[in-house]
């Protein structure tokens, strides 16, 4: 089922998702999850870090992400840095359960390499790896994961992952495509702030050009589909 939650400010969204991923990381034996980069996840990572510390079992989570920028591990602009920065390294996740995306690596074989790691380690149904849960965030422009507008044909690739081109840097990414999203028991949504009320709108009430949005083409299989939205980014909606 489609849920829409809307807090008050970006600092209540990131609380009440920590809340959530650690009550649905407690109901798995083993979690699953694929990160997002982006200004939310940030707050996350460190409310997760400062409050859970304890009292989620981060051995039995396994991290994944769903973008990654082709740059050093070590870059500023590291989707795994920032998550390293922020969590990785204040909780006691063994090295073994994280699988970076090797952004360092020629971008066409990681992407492909990435997409056999996905195959070897996660259950697969219907073909497919599914994760328990994918965390996206979502660009001004309606881009997800690393799947912006100008290449929304990307969503429907037949790999798990491809490279992508950022539409005003040039940067390359590596990006989950549509099908694995969509084969994810949960997918979350963090979207803040007031520059993603249009699109945010156009989304959710399925008006003006949401066909044009990747985000829009976010719809797992098993209907299970949160937005966390703060007020600024739900004010077209309300
Ligand atoms: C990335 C992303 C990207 C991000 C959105 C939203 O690595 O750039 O994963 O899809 O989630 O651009 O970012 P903000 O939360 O900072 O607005």
């Amino acid at each position: 089922m489609k849920e829409i939650k809307i807090y008050d400010s970006k600092q209540t969204v990131a609380e009440e998702f920590s809340v959530f991923f650690k009550e649905l990381a407690a109901s798995h034996k083993t979690f699953n999850v694929a990160l997002s980069g982006g200004s939310t996840p940030k707050i996350v990572f460190d409310y997760l870090a400062e409050n859970f510390e304890e009292t989620i079992d981060w051995s039995r989570i396994n991290f994944y992400w769903g973008d990654e920028r082709c740059v050093l591990p070590t870059d500023e602009e590291s989707n795994y840095k920032m998550t390293v920065t922020h969590l990785l390294s204040k909780v006691a996740v063994p090295e073994a359960n994280i699988f970076r995306v090797q952004g360092e690596n020629d971008p066409i074989s990681e992407a492909v390499r990435y997409g056999a790691v996905l195959a070897k380690n996660l259950p697969n149904v219907d073909g497919v790896p599914k994760f328990d849960l994918v965390i996206l965030g979502m660009g001004d422009d309606g881009h997800t994961a690393s799947i912006f507008p100008h290449e929304i044909e990307l969503w429907d690739a037949t790999e798990n992952c491809e490279v992508a081109i950022h539409p005003d840097s040039g940067q390359k990414r590596i990006t989950l495509t549509g099908k694995v999203i969509n084969n994810a028991a949960v997918v979350a949504f963090l979207v803040t702030g007031g520059s993603k009320a249009e699109k945010v709108k156009e989304i959710l009430k399925e008006v003006e050009n949401y066909r044009d949005y990747p985000a829009t083409l976010v719809q797992p299989t098993t209907g299970d589909l949160v937005w966390f939205l703060d007020a600024d980014a739900a004010k077209e909606i309300n």
